[in-house]
């Protein structure tokens, strides 16, 4: 009988790496070990229907702590490290850079440098990052971003993210180090965090509260469904050739306001309110600061080698994601209590 192999994976109680948790867990290859400081975006519920697998394991832990992830990695031999944990949200990195500094920078470094020394040549090793298109910068109307396209963050959040990258390929570089990066667009889908635009669109509308608009809504955005994103994730790590990056979009470029209006739409659907309802919340509120314009994925090196599209449509993805919030009031509720509405207030207090 062939045994799983063991992975760690970070920032598995988050949005994305709950679905890679539960994608590889079910393949029933691997003994994952899901390595979680559970900061206000980590939520053990997201995981409760594979929490009983023999073949996983949660561990409460900061990836910044190094001796904590020496002794992680002295005490089980990783086939590889599928890392996403990070501070993830743009506007908060903008409130707050040092966190994402020291999380995405410095906890990726440690990572890389505890793999580095415990690998040391071993064969078939390797060390994921889970990266984003943001590193590459700001689109006008025309063009894609390509694996090609040179490096260009411009937020706290994407400058974070574009240093871990410049990180995993350095010890690639002058340590051998095996790895693979990937870089994808926006996500969305079940246990995503209602600061992000979705979720937040969907939990506002449900609760008839003003739906905040950033500037005047014209800012593009490639959307994903989440599992399409977790599948990509598990055909990279096998698949992917070491030392490769790989661009993971959805092809699907929507304009902030037209989403909005269609979510509107689409809840007034559910909520059977007369059509209309929903817009009439909509507030243009103050821009983000430096808002990059238009991100747009060219996936074609994905799809070309390892035979990877997106599966979901985007209406049908919506609709589920919808489905999934009605479903899980209890979650929503979980999560939209004590500091949310604290940070929720302070942030759009500010008016148009
Ligand atoms: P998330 O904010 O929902 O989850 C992040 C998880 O990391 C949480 O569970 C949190 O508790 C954990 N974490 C944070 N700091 C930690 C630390 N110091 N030690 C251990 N765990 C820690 O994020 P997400 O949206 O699921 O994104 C996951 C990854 O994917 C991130 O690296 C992000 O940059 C990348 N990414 C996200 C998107 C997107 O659209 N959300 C798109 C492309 C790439
Ligand atoms: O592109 C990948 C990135 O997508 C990931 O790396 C990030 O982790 C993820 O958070 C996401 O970043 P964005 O900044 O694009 O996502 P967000 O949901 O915060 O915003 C999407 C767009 O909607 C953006 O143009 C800002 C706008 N917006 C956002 C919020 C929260 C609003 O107009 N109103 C809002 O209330």
């Amino acid at each position: 009988m062939i045994l799983p192999e063991k992975i760690l994976i970070t920032g598995g109680a988050g949005f994305i790496g709950s679905h890679v948790v539960r994608r590889f867990i079910k393949s029933g290859s691997y003994e994952v070990f899901n390595l979680d400081k559970l900061t206000y975006a980590g939520n053990l519920e997201n995981l409760k229907d594979v929490e009983a697998n023999p073949n996983y394991h949660f561990i409460n832990g900061d990836i910044c702590d190094y001796t904590f992830i020496k002794s992680l990695f002295h005490e089980h031999d990783f086939l590889g490290v599928i890392h996403l944990a990070a501070e993830s949200h743009v506007d908060r990195s903008i409130a707050n850079p040092m966190e994402f500094i020291q999380t995405n920078v410095v906890g990726t470094v440690i990572l890389l440098n505890v793999a580095k020394e415990f690998w040391n040549g071993k064969d078939g090793k390797r060390f994921y990052h889970v990266s984003t298109d943001e590193v590459y910068g700001s689109l006008d109307d025309e063009g894609f971003f390509l694996e090609t396209t040179p490096y260009d963050p411009k937020s706290p959040y994407s400058a974070s993210k574009a240093s871990s990258d410049h990180f995993v390929r350095a010890y690639g570089n002058t340590y051998g180090l095996p790895y693979v990066i990937s870089n994808c667009s926006n996500n969305y889908g079940p246990n995503h965090f209602p600061e992000k635009l979705i979720p937040l669109m969907i939990n506002n509308i449900k609760n008839k509260k003003s739906l905040p608009v950033y500037g005047k809504g014209e800012n593009i955005r490639d959307w994903l469904y989440v599992e399409d994103h977790a599948r990509a994730v598990q055909l990279i790590f096998e698949k992917g050739t070491t030392g490769e990056t790989y661009n993971i979009g959805g092809g699907n470029e929507w304009k902030n306001i037209d989403l909005v209006h269609l979510l509107c739409d689409l809840m007034d659907q559910k909520m059977n309110n007369p059509q209309g309802t929903s817009r009439r919340f909509i507030t243009f509120v103050k821009d983000r600061a430096g808002h990059d314009l238009r991100y747009a994925i060219d996936a074609t090196k994905l799809s070309e080698e390892l035979g990877w599209k997106p599966a979901f449509q985007f209406k049908e993805g919506l609709q589920k994601t919808i489905d999934w919030y009605f479903e899980n009031e209890d979650w929503l509720d979980d999560v939209t209590s004590g500091d949310y509405m604290k940070y929720y207030e302070q942030h759009y207090s500010r008016s148009s």
